[in-house]
């Protein structure tokens, strides 16, 4: 996903919704400072990364991109991504339908350029 194929469009969407939890360069919010919000955000942010970091996407082998690729692709179409509680005050994270539909072609696309 950092590579330098992806079109910008699609890129400024992943960082502005998903990149808080889902890379190495988190901008942490006004409210990370203030508790309990900030206990719950550290340990999404760290689950987040876990699970699915798009800074290490290059090392990644074909096989893990194609099922991470899988993997957002639903979380996308079940609207699982971004977290609610994210989207309730972050709200330019909200994916509009039309978003839903540019990230989902894209990394189908990309899904299959790789079987
Ligand atoms: C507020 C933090 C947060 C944001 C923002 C966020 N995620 Fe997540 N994400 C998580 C957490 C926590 C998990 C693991 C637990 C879960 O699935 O609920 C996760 C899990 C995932 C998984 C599953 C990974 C796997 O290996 O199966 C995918 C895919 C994913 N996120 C994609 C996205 C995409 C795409 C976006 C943006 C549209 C996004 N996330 C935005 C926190 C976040």
């Amino acid at each position: 996903m950092v590579e330098n194929q992806v079109p910008a469009t699609i890129k400024n969407r992943l960082q502005i919704s998903c990149y808080d939890c889902h890379s190495n360069n988190t901008d942490y919010p006004w409210y990370s400072k203030i508790q309990p919000a900030a206990w719950y955000l550290k340990d999404h942010i760290q689950e987040g990364k876990d699970e699915l970091n798009f800074n290490e996407w290059a090392t990644f082998s074909d096989r893990r991109k194609n099922s991470k690729l899988r993997s957002i692709i639903s979380q996308i179409e079940e609207d699982k991504m971004p977290l609610d509680f994210y989207t309730l005050i972050h709200r330019d994270a909200i994916l509009s339908d039309e978003d839903k539909r540019m990230i989902i072609d894209y990394m189908t696309a990309l899904k299959d350029s790789l079987e």
